[in-house]
């Protein structure tokens, strides 16, 4: 029999990061060729993770350029592809998420014929603009998709809404895959500054930002609640690995640089980042995938955005949402660093998003679709 050509197709971090164990994953299988396709939505932050995860792209679209619009990642996404499916002629391809990438991927696997399995389905804020243009991405591949591959139970019922029913499995979440791999206790951090870190003495705690639906007075008023909080708490460290874009880094510029207590470095390597996760006092974040990683090690979340598609950790007690109003952020954040009771509350390792083997679970459904398998795999049943 001839083998299945499963073709991957990602392009930004976060994409990479849950792509890359499955990835691997389907490497194991005899029936299975995989075909790994970059588009380069990302560039550096996309290799950084090829390399952490000692990946090789076959197809390279290499897309990038600062300042990209949205038309024109989708655009180069779909003229790229043309010549990629052509050439390697894929029985199926594997789209993650909500990006650019994900959504022109997969319309162009559509154009193609070719069937879509979508990785990270189901999850939605019912606000087409926030986060923009995510949700409208990740419904649209909704629409297209043959496979669905459903991290939580809830995204499968919010699939169902739509009168998706078909293809659809509860896999669990490949980034808690990931995490298994790079996490590690006697993890030595090859960015010198993360050794130096008073983990111990002090509060440390680990920021990200970069949203488009936060761009402008949002991400003001975030960088200047980060600074208020690193200048009235003195047992605070803030850690905040800058995003490439350059929107951010100009905000970041304006409104943080300079502030006591502020460590500003540049994007970190996944293993690195994911290992200071596990060292750090909590996370403010408006990361999608922080909001997944940080539960699952034990570290309190403060998203800074108004709602979030991933509500499982929020019920679960370990995230909270703090909006993008300088004073309630600073607020929620002085509360979890004042007072013990309020940060032990939050405080507890939870995965609601996965058990390590959601990569497993894709497979076998992918070759159970395509009857090289009698049994559709178990669906993951979070505890
Ligand atoms: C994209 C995704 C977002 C995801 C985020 C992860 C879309 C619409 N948005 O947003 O869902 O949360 O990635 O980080 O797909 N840049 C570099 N080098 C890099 C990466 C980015 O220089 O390695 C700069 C470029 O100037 C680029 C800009 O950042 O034009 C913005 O990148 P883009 O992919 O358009 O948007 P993100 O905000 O990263
Ligand atoms: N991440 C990383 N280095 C960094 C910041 C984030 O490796 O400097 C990882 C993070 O651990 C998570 C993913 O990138 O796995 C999240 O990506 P991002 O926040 O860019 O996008 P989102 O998840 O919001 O789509």
């Amino acid at each position: 029999m001839e083998k299945l050509r499963v073709m991957s197709v990602f392009g930004t971090r976060p994409e990479a990061i849950k792509m890359a164990p499955l990835v691997l994953e389907l490497k194991k299988y005899e029936e299975i060729e995989p075909i790994c396709c970059v588009t380069a939505q990302h560039r550096q932050m996309l290799d950084s993770v090829m390399e952490v995860f000692g990946l090789q792209a076959d197809c390279d679209l290499n897309i990038m350029a600062p300042r990209q619009t949205l038309s024109s990642i989708t655009c180069k996404c779909l003229t790229g592809m043309d010549d990629v499916i052509e050439e390697k002629k894929p029985d199926l391809i594997l789209v993650h998420g909500d990006t650019s990438t994900t959504f022109a991927g997969a319309l162009s696997a559509f154009y193609h014929q070719i069937p879509v399995g979508h990785v990270e389905a189901g999850l939605r804020t019912y606000d087409r603009y926030s986060p923009f243009p995510e949700e409208m991405n990740r419904k649209m591949v909704g629409a297209i998709a043959e496979l669905h591959f459903c991290p939580t139970e809830n995204n499968r019922k919010n699939l169902a809404r739509e009168n998706i029913t078909e293809g659809v499995f509860v896999t669990g979440n490949t980034v808690i895959d990931a995490l298994k791999t790079t996490v590690r206790e006697d993890y030595h951090f090859a960015t010198e500054v993360l050794n130096t870190l008073p983990y111990k003495s002090k509060k440390v705690i680990l920021v990200t930002c970069h949203r488009r639906e936060n761009y402008g007075e949002p991400m003001k008023n975030i960088m200047l609640a980060l600074r208020q909080i690193a200048e009235t708490h003195e047992d605070v460290e803030l850690v905040y690995p800058v995003h490439l874009s350059p929107v951010v880094r100009e905000a970041v510029q304006e409104y943080l640089a300079g502030a006591p207590r502020v460590h500003l470095i540049d994007p970190l390597p996944a293993d690195e980042m994911h290992n200071l996760m596990g060292r750090c006092y909590m996370v403010l974040t408006d990361s999608g995938g922080l909001q997944e990683e940080a539960p699952a090690l034990g570290k309190p979340v403060l998203v800074l955005r108004r709602e979030t598609e991933r509500p499982e950790a929020v019920a679960a007690g370990t995230v909270k949402i703090a909006g993008v109003d300088r004073d309630v952020i600073v607020s929620m954040a002085s509360e979890l660093i004042e007072s013990n009771n309020a940060y032990e509350a939050m405080a507890h390792a939870v995965n609601p998003y996965g058990d390590g083997q959601a990569c497993r679970r894709i497979a076998e459904a992918i070759l159970w679709r395509f009857n090289r398998r009698a049994q559709r795999p178990e669906d993951y049943q979070s505890r």
